[in-house]
């Protein structure tokens, strides 16, 4: 049975308790936090058209992370001299995480915004590694996967884009997506999202500029149905040179010429990947991995 006095001393007791741990949280949250940031890199464009994308993706992140103050770098050593030479000064990831470090930066989660992790990726890999706990520079830097890694990504994107097929498009179209497409091992990439979108809609192809599978391939399969209109849409960042040219470019080669001489009626629709909200999203899940690996709040 207790007494009273019992009662009192152990209520004695909870309060002291309650005050050393309240003292221990404020003293926890005096210390300066350490500066921490976000530096997004993509490979880059000069086609004015695309800055647009390029800021829907810095809205997007800005909005899931509005503690963070977000960098940019173009991996592109061609396209970032060509801006210099309009007056526009990108930094390479390199000059970036530099510049970041010695502006007292401690955490920088860096997002890739390329499609699959492929040498882009691998490059891009190297260098975060080199920047990370450099002696009065950054201590931690990190790398996020690019928009296709986990299973699950391949699984979401397919989601997104069936989803957001061109609006007026029916069941005799057809909807050639654009790929970049490599010679590293990463470009299974491709072929693995044309088995996905073709579990949903046969009538979605993918082929690539400069991998597996061609739009000869694409081509033979599209000849085996009648089709009334086949449409043309990037599966890259962003609508950049290779969309412009050589997918809706007027020059006999582009995509849209050669299907055009085949007789079918083309429609171009010139959007990157990351002009969608719910596509930029997938990227930042993988901005939120990297944020929980370093344990930045
Ligand atoms: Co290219």
């Amino acid at each position: 049975m207790f007494t009273t006095n019992k009662i009192a001393n152990a209520s004695k007791f909870a309060l002291l308790i309650i005050l050393l741990s309240v003292s221990f949280v404020a003293k926890s949250e005096t210390k300066k936090a350490d500066k921490t940031g976000i530096l997004l890199v993509s490979f880059g464009s000069s086609y004015p058209e695309t800055r647009a994308t390029f800021k829907n993706i810095e809205e997007n992140v800005k909005a899931a992370f509005p503690e963070q103050e977000i960098r940019w770098a173009y991996t592109s050593k061609f396209i970032r001299k060509k801006l210099r030479k309009r007056g526009e000064q990108i930094d390479s990831p390199a000059e970036a995480l530099a510049k970041m470090g010695e502006e007292g930066f401690k955490k920088v989660a860096v997002q890739s915004l390329h499609v699959i992790p492929g040498e882009e990726y691998e490059n891009l890999k190297k260098t975060v590694v080199a920047f990370s706990g450099i002696p009065k520079g950054i201590e931690e830097a990190k790398l996020g996967a690019p928009l296709l890694y986990h299973h699950t990504d391949v699984q979401a994107l397919t989601e997104v884009l069936l989803r957001n097929l061109p609006s007026d498009m029916t069941t005799k179209d057809a909807l050639v997506f654009m790929g970049h497409g490599t010679q590293h091992t990463a470009n299974v990439y491709y072929p693995a999202m044309q088995y996905y979108l073709w579990q949903k809609n046969p009538n979605i192809f993918l082929a690539t500029v400069e991998g597996y599978p061609e739009l000869d391939d694409v081509i033979e399969k599209l000849d085996q149905k009648k089709w009334k209109k086949v449409y043309l849409m990037p599966f890259m960042t962003i609508a950049g040179d290779h969309a412009r040219n050589d997918m809706a470019g007027e020059d006999s080669d582009s995509w849209q010429s050669q299907l055009e001489a085949k007789g079918y009626e083309v429609e171009s629709v010139l959007s990157g990947m990351a002009d969608q909200n719910e596509i930029v999203q997938i990227w930042i899940d993988h901005l939120k991995e990297v944020f929980q690996e370093m344990n930045i709040k």
